[in-house]
């Protein structure tokens, strides 16, 4: 069944709160802005994410080590860094619907505006046209579509020349020339444009005089460039190598309404690859392709995928894109691959008085690494995984049901063990069976029920396997192993379920196919 996008993204969330992945933070005092929990079976799947980052960062590349760096940083760190300075969003307020919209952002939606403008009058001229249409040649010379293509260029480069000098007037001047209004009360009744840091901070320290002001990292990398040489030095790491790190990240983030796709507390997975100068372009050409790998092989849709290169550069990078996923609220920042420069070492070792350096033995020299980073947010990846198994079907019989067609390896439970019925000795059979898959497999016992609703339940959380013990088990040693996929149950020997399970779980099976 084809599901129409704003129901789906409101499906998902519900579902996702109906059986145990994601709820609203402290939902008894109504919950927490922009902040989620994970439930049982959220829990399982993000760390199972997180194991095929990790696996893949650092069994694959075996010049990648992982750390795991404390989230409270000495607050000098964030100087040097350049967050206390430069880490803001501009912020616009509308005086009538009293909504507060990231300025950035509502220019960005006006350009995506044109951009659809042109497609639109593309496709209506090619279906005019037919085989004989040139679109190449329509783009060029069409008057309309020449003065949309103007007019982006031309906020294209007053957006990133605002962003770039933190020119907040500018900004506002942009949002007016646009004609800008706001999606809610439509006026255009807009407060001035204002910088806010986006860092939350806290006091470290008991007695109020001896509080030191320390801020809750807005992102991990900081934690990898701090320990840069500890990590070279105790790990004989000789350049190229990366440092990889997965952990909490923090922003006061000012418009924060999509789920769990902007929170205010969220998770990163973060490698920073140190190169020798000069050499940064060309891992970050290997990293863009490498990860882009990573997300495919999924097998969530190549077509969901696509690069977008910043035009508003980041203080610290001198080349950046962003791979994006088409989520239900459409084409949208899922990681980030920066090519930082030497600007944070360089900087730390400014700040911090110490060297931090590479001594490099080939060359005979020592020199400040340059940086290519790839940053992922872990919620993100939990979205479109979550966005794009959801799936609701109507079968033959007429029924409907909703599976969560979670990659497999992925998927919180691999197996549920269900006794045909409560008697005749099922119930101790299946459990007989659960206790030899339970050291490799999360799998999950059930016995009430008829076993129709029991695969239902099974379907919704995205349980690849049912392995259902009946009578005739208990004759032949064998049992059903039911495909959550294709609902096609085989009869196997008990004797062969653990190693056809645990192959079909593996999480190499994605790992091996980034291979290929
Ligand atoms: N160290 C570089 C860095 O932090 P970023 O593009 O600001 O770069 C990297 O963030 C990734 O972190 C993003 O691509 C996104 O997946 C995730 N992310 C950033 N802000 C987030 C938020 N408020 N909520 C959830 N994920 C977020």
């Amino acid at each position: 069944m084809a599901i129409q996008e704003d129901n789906l993204f409101k499906n998902v969330i519900s579902h996702s709160k109906e059986y145990g992945f994601i709820f609203p933070s402290s939902e008894i005092y109504d919950g927490l802005s922009a902040v989620y929990d994970y439930g049982q079976n959220g829990a399982e799947l993000k760390n199972n994410i997180k194991e095929y980052w990790w696996k893949f960062m650092t069994l694959l590349h075996d010049n990648i080590v992982g750390i795991d760096a404390a989230i409270f940083m000495h607050p000098t760190t964030w100087k040097a860094s350049g967050h206390v300075d430069a880490f803001n969003d501009p912020m616009v307020d509308n005086k009538d619907s009293k909504k507060r919209y990231r300025a950035d952002v509502l220019v960005e939606d006006a350009i995506a505006k044109m951009e659809e403008k042109i497609q639109k009058e593309v496709d209506k001229a090619a279906k005019r046209f037919g085989d004989s249409f040139d679109s190449e040649m329509f783009i060029k010379t069409n008057p309309r579509v020449l003065e949309y293509s103007q007019k982006i260029a031309n906020a294209n480069a007053r957006l990133k020349e605002s962003m770039g000098n933190g020119d907040m007037a500018g900004m506002k001047k942009l949002m007016e020339d646009l004609e800008i209004t706001d999606p809610v009360s439509g006026t255009k009744n807009w407060t001035d444009v204002r910088q806010f840091n986006l860092m939350f901070s806290t006091e470290m320290g008991s007695i109020a005089e001896e509080a030191n002001k320390i801020y809750l990292r807005p992102e991990t990398a900081q934690g990898i460039f701090v320990n840069f040489l500890n990590v070279q030095k105790t790990g004989r790491m000789k350049l190229p190598f990366g440092i990889a790190q997965i952990g909490k990240a923090f922003r006061n983030e000012i418009v924060a309404r999509q789920f769990i796709f902007r929170m205010r507390e969220f998770e990163q997975m973060e490698m920073q690859f140190f190169v020798k100068p000069g050499e940064e372009m060309k891992w970050y050409e290997f990293w863009k392709e490498k990860r882009m790998k990573w997300h495919k092989a999924l097998d969530l849709g190549d077509e969901n995928y696509r690069y977008h290169d910043h035009l508003n550069l980041a203080h610290y990078a001198n080349a950046a894109c962003d791979i994006q996923f088409n989520f239900p609220m459409g084409f949208k920042e899922l990681e980030g691959i920066h090519s930082r420069t030497d600007f944070d070492l360089k900087s730390h070792e400014k700040y911090s008085g110490k060297k931090l350096q590479y001594f490099d033995t080939e060359d005979n020299e020592s020199y400040i690494p340059y940086v290519v980073e790839t940053s992922v947010g872990l919620d993100r990846m939990f979205l479109s995984i979550l966005s794009k198994a959801y799936t609701e079907e109507k079968l033959p019989d007429g029924s409907e049901r909703v599976v969560l067609k979670i990659p497999v390896p992925l998927a919180p439970v691999k197996v549920a063990i269900l006794p045909l019925v409560k008697k005749d000795g099922l119930p101790e059979k299946a459990m007989e069976i659960m206790n030899e898959l339970k050291y490799d497999l999360r799998c999950f016992y059930e016995e009430k029920d008829a076993i129709g609703k029991r695969y239902r339940r099974q379907d919704a959380i995205g349980t690849p396997y049912c392995v259902t013990v009946d009578h005739q088990t208990l004759t032949d040693d064998t049992v059903t192993i039911r495909d959550r996929d294709s609902m096609k149950q085989e009869r196997v020997k008990i004797s062969d379920v653990k190693s056809q399970l645990i192959a079909a779980c593996s999480i190499n099976n994605i790992l091996r196919k980034i291979e290929q």
